[in-house]
Formats: structure tokens, sequence, C-alpha cells
């Protein structure tokens, strides 16, 4: 079975509650996003996949994303 990503673990924020917030509010970025809500602040193992979000608008991830891939994303 695959493990799919799909929230912020550490801050218990789903990854698609975070989407609706961004679109909501026209915000393109992580940083901006942490402003309006609370993520990606503990491990930030999350970071890379709300970027990849932010981009794609995908919010179910299967593959390992560090901040090395979504840089080249
Ligand atoms: S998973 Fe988001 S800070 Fe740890």
């Amino acid at each position: 079975m695959k493990t799919c990503i799909t929230r912020c673990v550490c801050f218990r924020q789903p990854f698609d509650r975070l989407k609706a917030i961004a679109k909501a509010q026209g915000i393109q970025t992580v940083e901006v996003l942490q402003e309006v809500v609370l993520f990606g602040e503990n491990c930030g193992l999350c970071k890379p996949y709300v970027a990849q979000m932010l981009r794609t608008g995908q919010t179910v991830f299967t593959e390992l994303l560090t901040d090395n891939t979504s840089e080249q994303a």
C-alpha cells in the first residue's frame, strides 16, 4: 500500500484546506501562507509539498519531495 502525503502532520493542516485558504486570499508563496495559517514551523518537511501545491494545485502526494526537488519542479 502506498502512503499518501496530504497534510502538514505537525500542525494537522490538510493541504486541501491550505489550498482553499491560499486561493481565497490570492496567496502564491509558502511564506505568505504561513502568515495566515499555522503550518510548516516544526519539522518543515511539509513545505516542499505546499510549494508544489501552490504551483500545481496538487494536494495528494505519493512521491517524496525535499526542498531540492521543489526548487527544480
Ligand atoms: S509536517 Fe509541517 S511542520 Fe512538520
